[in-house]
């Protein structure tokens, strides 16, 4: 499966591993990962929440976010990406520390048409522009509208979504004005490695930004 070099690393040719082995290699070492905690609508309008963290933001210019649906184990596709499909909307729920374990609840492989926003006592609260709601006491909610499905040939299904509208809840902002964000009180996590691995965005450090010629030290 690796080839243990004498250079100190282990080297990977992922054409050789399986699907198993390269999913567990590739989501131990791209860390931390942001967690979208999805909300959608399924063709009943009944509410569906779960985590996704083969996520990210893509563009600002426009506004497109990405999310990686793995296959599902017990149907045909996961029901967040279906009712994505059929819907269009959804909503992107950043999480924070103290919902950890709701968002957790969220990701049981419950029956297609349960509420696991109920089943995780979660309250909901209505959006601006799309007729999906978004998770009361995430302190960041992003309305997205489905902008294209990418199928790249294997299990996996990529959605690129444009951010339409976002609630930021008004005390993480140092100064709203400018748009200035204090992180240490959104308190987001981050998905690690392993089967239940997460981090806190609470262990940060600041890096002024150089201008090129770059200063001598000397
Ligand atoms: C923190 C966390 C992150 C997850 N990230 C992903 C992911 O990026 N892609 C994916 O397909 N499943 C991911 N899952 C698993 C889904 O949340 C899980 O399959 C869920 O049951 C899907 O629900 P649904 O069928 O209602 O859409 C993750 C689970 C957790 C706990």
């Amino acid at each position: 499966m690796f080839e243990a070099g004498l250079d100190g690393f282990a080297h990977f040719e992922l054409a050789a591993m399986s699907k198993p082995d390269t999913y567990k290699l590739l989501a131990s070492v791209i860390l931390p990962r942001p967690i979208a905690w999805v909300v959608s609508k399924d063709e009943a309008g009944g509410v569906n929440a779960a985590p996704f963290s083969f996520f990210n933001i893509l563009s600002a210019d426009p506004p497109l976010v990405a999310i990686g649906f793995s296959k599902a184990p017990d149907r045909e596709k996961k029901d967040t990406l279906t009712n994505i499909r059929e819907h269009g909307e959804f909503v992107v729920n950043l999480v924070p520390e103290d919902l950890a374990e709701a968002m957790n609840v969220t990701a049981t492989n419950a029956p297609r048409g349960t509420d696991e926003t109920r089943l995780a006592g979660l309250k909901l609260a209505k959006c601006a522009v799309v007729d999906v709601p978004r998770i009361e006491r995430s302190p960041v909610a992003l309305e997205c509208r489905l902008y294209q499905v990418i199928e790249p040939g294997g299990s996996s299904t990529i959605v690129l979504a444009k951010v339409v509208y976002v609630h930021v809840r008004a005390n993480a902002f140092e100064d709203l004005e400018r748009l200035h964000i204090d992180p240490s009180q959104l308190r987001l996590i981050g998905r690690m490695h392993g089967g239940g691995g997460y981090c806190t965005t609470r262990d940060t450090f600041s890096i002024e930004r150089l201008s090129w010629p770059l200063e001598s030290k000397d």
